[in-house]
């Protein structure tokens, strides 16, 4: 167990009153992370929930207010509640379609979580979203009939409505090749690389340079205090010299404000596409379930989507299908979900891993810790020291990840580092488990192996590691 001896650990415990670069013994290092040990428990800080629920990540933080909870659970409701169909009797909940992927966001977001992936073989997927996109940033889209979304689902409509309804754009046809794998200890491994094929393609086949980017619906919770970290707390990262040294950098997205109309840091989505918990939660009403709303205001369909156009004017809308009263709720909602509080942390198997973790060098990407900014504008998201195990920033994770397509700066193998708090949890809660962007990870250990690029030399580390030394890695990251 040398590994364990004498560390040279790094502390990016960032923005912690700790010396930056610390050199000290495994003796040391325990105690120091014993100070340390509530507040890391208390992931979300004020926003960690009250309980640990086995059974869903729906709560909000302790921190929110009786008026605050109020709102969170009425905008639950617009967050669970199928939309239908528009014209219907129910005004605050049509507007679905014409081209939707599901009917609620809580399909996709089970519990708060992942819900259920794509099986193998072809399907109409729901969690597993194919976004299409291009090989280069300069390639001219007007002329991409199907958008930047699959829509697989279209709305039925009632007789009389209209003759000709739009087709849906594309099924799925996933599957898999098996890769088989040895860490040094001689014990094996096997992963899994999927293929995504897109079928039953409604509007003709893809355009030149087009090809599907496959995203599998994330986590949420704590969304809210991910959007309270400042960006001078990220783009300090950009300079992170020692990070550099060994080959990563971050590098933050820049992409477009639909309401101020700037460039800004990318956050959300996984390459970061947009700069607000706001505008991602907008733009998953419009792209997902097909309501227009006050920051996308026209339905996903193309222009040369003609019937996808005429269906979008039925029913009765004189402005968008989600007014920015109920709008506002479901972001509330999103902001106040709490995380749930880390387990066991100072058992001496969660205390080497953790060690691990940062001998591993997982730490310069997966930025353990933060303090939210003092300014943003929810008071209980406010100065919180919070856990969440990422910089939010993009890395090339090597061929194998790749999808090959740009979202603003970032590139085909370019991955928004994402939150690990809470991941040890999926299982329990939403009855399954998959990692990664596209869901083919199938444990934390596959996750892990399929890192490469700027994260190949962590991997590695980690296929070097004893059997012992990787259990103690993957208790700690269950428990966080
Ligand atoms: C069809 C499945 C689906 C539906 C429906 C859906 N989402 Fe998502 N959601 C996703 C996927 C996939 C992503 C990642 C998108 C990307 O990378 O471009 C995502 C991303 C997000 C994120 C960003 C998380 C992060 O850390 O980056 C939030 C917040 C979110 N969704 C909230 C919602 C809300 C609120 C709704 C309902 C209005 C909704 N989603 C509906 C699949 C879905
Ligand atoms: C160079 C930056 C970088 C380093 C170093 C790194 N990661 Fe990651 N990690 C990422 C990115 C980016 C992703 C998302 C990749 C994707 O979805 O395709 C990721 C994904 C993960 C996931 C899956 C999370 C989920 O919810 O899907 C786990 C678990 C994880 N990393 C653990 C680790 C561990 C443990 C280490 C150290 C051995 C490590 N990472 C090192 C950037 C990094």
């Amino acid at each position: 167990m040398h590994l364990l001896k004498t560390i040279g650990l790094i502390l990016t415990l960032n923005f912690v009153s700790l010396t930056p670069a610390l050199s000290f013994s495994a003796d040391e290092a325990i105690k120091l992370d014993k100070n340390i040990l509530a507040e890391q428990t208390n992931t979300g800080g004020d926003m960690t929930v009250k309980r640990l629920s086995t059974r869903s990540f729906i709560y909000a933080g302790k921190g929110a207010t009786r008026k605050q909870q109020l709102d969170f659970w009425t905008g639950f409701s617009l967050f669970r509640d199928p939309w239908v169909t528009a014209p219907s009797a129910t005004k605050d909940r049509d507007g679905l379609g014409p081209l939707f992927n599901a009917r609620s966001c809580i399909a996709c977001h089970q519990a708060g979580g992942r819900a259920a992936m794509s099986k193998t073989g072809e399907s109409i997927p729901t969690a597993l979203i194919m976004r299409l996109g291009f090989t280069t940033p300069e390639i001219d889209h007007s002329n991409n009939v199907y958008g930047g979304q699959i829509q697989p689902r279209v709305t039925k409509f009632v007789d009389g409505q209209q003759s000709s309804p739009p087709s849906a754009e594309a099924w799925l046809s996933l599957e898999y090749t098996l890769i088989n794998g040895q860490f040094a200890d001689g014990e094996t491994y096997q992963l899994q690389h999927p293929k995504y094929t897109l079928t039953r393609l409604g509007y003709g086949a893809l355009p030149e340079h087009a090809l599907p980017s496959p995203r599998y619906a994330p986590n949420i919770f704590g969304a809210g205090l991910l959007d309270a970290i400042s960006d001078e707390d990220l783009l300090a990262q950009e300079e992170n010299k020692h990070a550099i040294k060994q080959g990563i950098s971050a590098k933050y997205n820049r992409v477009y404000n639909v309401k101020s109309g700037q460039m800004e840091l990318g956050r959300f989505g996984f390459k970061a596409k947009h700069p607000t918990l706001y505008q991602q939660v907008a733009a998953a009403f419009r792209d997902d379930i097909g309501i227009t709303n006050s920051y996308f205001t026209d339905d996903s369909c193309t222009k040369q989507q003609v019937l996808c156009i005429q269906a979008s004017k039925l029913g009765e809308h004189e402005n968008v299908e989600i007014p920015d009263k109920l709008l506002n709720l479901v972001v509330t909602f999103n902001r106040l979900l709490g995380v749930p509080p880390a387990r066991n942390l100072s058992k001496p198997q969660q205390q080497s891993g953790q060690l691990i973790f940062h001998q591993l060098g997982c730490q310069q990407c997966h930025t353990p810790s933060y303090i939210t900014d003092k300014n943003y504008p929810v008071a209980a998201l406010a100065k919180q020291k919070i856990w969440p195990y990422t910089d939010l920033a993009l890395h090339d994770m090597g061929e194998g990840l790749a999808d090959g397509v740009y979202e603003y700066q970032a590139t085909g193998s370019e991955w928004r580092t994402p939150p690990l708090w809470g991941i040890g949890l999926q299982k329990k809660i939403t009855g399954h488990q998959r990692f990664l962007h596209d869901g083919r990870a199938r444990s934390i250990n596959e996750a892990i192996l399929w890192h490469g690029g700027e994260a190949a030399d962590a991997q590695h580390k980690y296929t070097q590691l004893t059997k012992v030394q990787r259990q103690a890695l993957l208790t700690f990251l269950k428990s966080i």
